[in-house]
């Protein structure tokens, strides 16, 4: 296993559409590797979810792994890997979340996604599977999804006064948070 460089925006390779592996691919040594190396860089710098395009590999791998209350899942269950991830919207209602993004170093804006997904994915194995995100979930899977389609936070950001670097947001914008607002770190 290793950690991995992470692209920062401005990376070309952040801004391609990633492209799906095939089923042997998905079973392959290579990708395996990529897998850990993916899960071990997100831990290394305090993501919840990365993309392979965000370690400089251009290909339909996703994760997610969101701290749950401690005696719901254990820690195995808590990290999702997503592979040739199709999305729709369930309910289109906007929810806002501040978001911050490996890619997007010491900045957090405040980006309005829909509040309800269903995911349909591939996992390690090959084996198809289909999760139902809501809220905070709903809003992450979104955003990791959004850069296997060369897209990251700040395209989805409506009002730029809503951005902002993390000293000066947990200053200014943490303490007045409305409801229906939460954090989504880097
Ligand atoms: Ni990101």
């Amino acid at each position: 296993m290793a950690i991995r460089k992470v692209a920062r925006m401005g990376h070309p390779v952040l801004r391609k559409v990633a492209r799906e592996l095939t089923t042997k691919e998905i079973r392959s040594e290579e990708t395996r590797r990529l897998i850990q190396d993916m899960i071990e860089t997100m831990r290394e710098y305090g993501g919840i979810g990365i993309a392979a395009p965000q370690v400089h590999e251009s290909v339909q791998v996703a994760l997610i792994e969101i701290p749950e209350d401690p005696d719901d899942a254990e820690e195995g269950q808590r990290l999702t890997v997503f592979i040739n991830p199709k999305i729709k919207v369930l309910d289109s209602t906007g929810q806002a979340f501040w978001e911050g993004c490996l890619s997007v170093p010491e900045l957090r804006g405040l980006v309005v996604r829909p509040r309800k997904v269903e995911v349909s994915y591939l996992d390690r194995e090959g084996n198809p599977k289909t999760i139902v995100g809501e809220g905070f979930l709903a809003t992450v899977l979104q955003h990791e999804l959004d850069h296997l389609q060369g897209v990251l936070f700040v395209d989805r950001i409506q009002d730029t006064k809503k951005l902002a670097f993390l000293d000066e947001y947990q200053k200014y914008f943490l303490p007045v948070q409305g409801e229906g607002i939460g954090d989504l770190g880097d």
